[in-house]
């Protein structure tokens, strides 16, 4: 059987996302793969509360899943997204990051995963791959964390991002039916998922524009001055998408570039292993907070005053 391939789709039907979208999975369809397409307004999704029992269940070895699983349509539609080859996302962008129904849909990933999962055994590794289509009314500048955003939402389950795409300048509604080189470049999406499904999963890379980005690990165009981590790891700068950590250099052309250091890719968010050291984190922070009775018997004896406080509301 061949790959199966989805596409998830958080723009307006019969749009801008829809339309790049269904160009990218029309030549998967026509290289072999089984398609299926969603569009989140389609279904029922609830935010994530915050309860944090998925990681909390994590960090005691258990897999206690989301609470929201039975309350919406969120379960349903990971039951089939994770038995994908590969996954395209594309979401419009609402002031310069995606828009808040994708990201709704995404932040209910960490119940999902994968680093986490596999680390206590309840889960065993799949390879996935993944490209991301950005969409926006204005230039790139105007959608400066979109990509971003999108990729920082993708590594949870592990997707190896080998190509993304930026549409610029397509505010109207399917506007981008008057660029045909966007909806080739959409289609090229589509061909380097094929591409990368081919590959033998060690070989595979990144397939988009070679020098997109400042990052080459992930190609982010994000960058930030780097802090002390967790068990004080720090680098001078890092990308703000997967954690490499490095330096800027100034080439021969007097051209500035993200160099990354020897171990800056320790904790490399875009694989299990540099999750699995956040993962050992949150054992720590949070784990550590619920195990020990006196710091949780300290914050509920100082929580009340805070509780007490009503300021005027709306
Ligand atoms: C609330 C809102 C905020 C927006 N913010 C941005 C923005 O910051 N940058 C941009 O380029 N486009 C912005 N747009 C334009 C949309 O990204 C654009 O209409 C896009 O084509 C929507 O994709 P769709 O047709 O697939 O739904 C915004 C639109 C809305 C409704």
């Amino acid at each position: 059987m061949g790959f199966k391939v989805m596409g998830v789709s958080a723009g307006r039907k019969d749009s801008n996302c829809d339309i790049l979208l269904k160009e990218a999975l029309l030549v998967c369809q026509e290289m072999g793969a089984e398609v299926t397409m969603i569009n989140l307004k389609d279904y029922n999704l609830l935010d994530c509360t915050g309860c944090t029992a998925c990681t909390m269940g994590m960090s005691m070895g258990k897999h206690t899943g989301c609470s929201l699983d039975q309350k919406d349509d969120k379960k349903k539609i990971m039951e089939v997204l994770l038995e994908q080859d590969a996954v395209i996302f594309a979401a419009p962008t609402f002031a310069l990051m995606p828009s808040s129904e994708y990201l709704k849909f995404m932040h209910r990933n960490l119940a999902y995963e994968t680093a986490f999962l596999t680390k206590i055994g309840a889960i065993s590794h799949r390879d996935r791959v993944g490209a991301l289509i950005a969409v926006g009314g204005s230039s790139r500048s105007w959608q400066s964390m979109t990509l971003e955003c999108m990729q920082a939402s993708t590594f949870s389950n592990s997707f190896k991002i080998v190509d993304m795409f930026t549409a610029t300048m397509v505010p109207a509604p399917a506007q981008v039916l008057l660029h045909e080189e966007k909806l080739a470049r959409a289609r090229e999406i589509g061909s380097n998922i094929m591409k990368a499904l081919n590959t033998p999963v060690a070989e595979r890379k990144w397939l988009g524009e070679p020098d997109a980005g400042w990052c080459p690990n992930c190609h982010s165009n994000c960058l930030c001055l780097g802090e002390p981590q967790w068990r004080g790891l720090q680098y001078p700068i890092e990308c703000a998408v997967c954690g490499a950590g490095g330096d800027l250099v100034k080439t021969e052309d007097g051209k500035w570039k993200f160099v990354i250091a020897a171990n800056g890719l320790e904790r490399d968010r875009t694989s299990e292993e540099g999750r699995g050291v956040h993962c050992d984190e949150i054992a720590d922070t949070q784990g550590g907070f619920f195990m020990d009775p006196k710091k949780r018997e300290e914050v509920a004896s100082k929580v009340q005053k805070y509780k007490d406080i009503k300021f005027k509301g709306i």
